[in-house]
């Protein structure tokens, strides 16, 4: 049986494959950070096509954590009602759910808001700075991130993904390009981790031991001076790991660099995260060939794939990905199954 379409466990918590929708904001919220109707097909027909683990969206923790006021949110009651009905629906394919939790920080564009960093550095020269982050303000967004996780559990998600990526405030904290602090939040690999770390100690306050916790970061910022995938490595081997369960890689965001991306551009990255912490990853980057996906399962390169625009452009990737690697696909009706099959009886 292709490795691709194994089973893959953390805490006792079973994923059905090792195929993951990557976290992909749909710019399509309502401004109150309510999801739409058009969420609900989108999201729970994905998850019948049988998916490992599908990641929502990012997902702001606080109003003033959006990139743009069509982002979703879930600092507040209302906006658990929507993500409900995904949950619910979507579950009964199998599939597992996880929300991604995130903070923008700096690369905020609503100007409306207080706009919050680590340090008062814009993401672009010259435009609009961010101010810097008090004691208060810090305590403030890891408190968002732990009643966001209380509300996540009560939605329903098997599985909370913290973003740490892509130049979102988690990162600012992190690297060295964006995080110039002079307390105890910045400087030393030790104090650029601690908002992370207190953020992980906060939702598994309220996040039960056994639902899986992961970390998605930038491993590779594509600047001399920012962090590389043995930085990374350090941060995370700082962490209380009986905490995190798998680290999910991709790269970029902190500073406005274009990337030269291939298929699989960044599983080198994951491959080295893996090495260096000797936790399981989530690998991905322009995947669009499965043979692709099996190879870097099978040498043991990641433990799962994440498919973003692909899952985007195919839906159905699943089932041709079944198909060319001759494993059994989990079909929601038996007239999806027909469909697969050159003889109908
Ligand atoms: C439309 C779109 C929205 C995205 N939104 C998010 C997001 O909300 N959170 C995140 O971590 N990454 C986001 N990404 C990045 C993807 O999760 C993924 O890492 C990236 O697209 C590379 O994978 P791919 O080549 O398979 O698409 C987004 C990408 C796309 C194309």
């Amino acid at each position: 049986m292709a490795n691709l379409f194994k089973e893959f466990s953390v805490r006792n918590f079973k994923f059905n494959n090792r195929i993951v929708m990557a976290p992909m904001c749909m710019d399509y919220g309502n401004e109150d950070g309510t999801i739409r109707e058009w969420h609900y097909i989108h999201y729970v027909s994905r998850a019948m096509t049988g998916l490992g683990l599908m990641l929502i969206e990012a997902t702001a923790v606080e109003k003033r954590g959006r990139t743009l006021n069509k982002d979703i949110g879930l600092w507040n009651n209302k906006q658990m009602e929507g993500l409900k009905s995904i949950v619910y629906k979507s579950k009964e394919s199998g599939c597992a759910i996880g929300i991604q939790l995130s903070h923008c920080g700096r690369k905020s564009l609503l100007t409306s808001e207080d706009i919050i960093a680590p340090s008062a550095i814009p993401f672009i020269k010259g435009s609009h700075s961010p101010r810097e982050m008090t004691l208060k303000d810090i305590n403030e967004v890891i408190d968002c991130f732990r009643e966001a996780a209380y509300r996540a559990n009560i939605v329903g998600f098997d599985v909370i993904e913290i973003h740490g990526a892509h130049g979102y405030l988690i990162n600012q904290f992190l690297s060295p390009l964006t995080n110039h602090r002079k307390d105890h939040y910045g400087g030393t690999v030790e104090n650029r981790v601690r908002f992370l770390s207190d953020i992980i100690k906060a939702i598994r306050e309220v996040w039960p031991k056994e639902k899986p916790l992961i970390l998605r970061i930038s491993a590779e910022e594509y600047d001399e001076k920012g962090n590389h995938p043995k930085d990374l490595a350090d941060l995370i081997n700082l962490l209380d790991k009986d905490l995190l369960d798998i680290i999910d890689v991709s790269s970029g965001g902190v500073t406005p660099t274009t990337v030269h991306s291939f298929p699989g551009y960044q599983i080198i990255f994951a491959e080295e995260i893996k090495r260096l912490t000797g936790m399981p990853v989530i690998g991905g980057g322009l995947i669009k060939d499965p043979f692709i996906a099996e190879e870097i399962i099978s040498n043991n390169r990641a433990d799962l794939i994440y498919i973003g625009r692909e899952l985007l452009r195919d839906p159905n990737w699943i089932y041709r990905a079944s198909e060319l690697l001759k494993a059994k696909a989990q079909f929601s009706s038996v007239s999806y199954e027909k469909a697969w099959k050159k003889n109908l009886d």
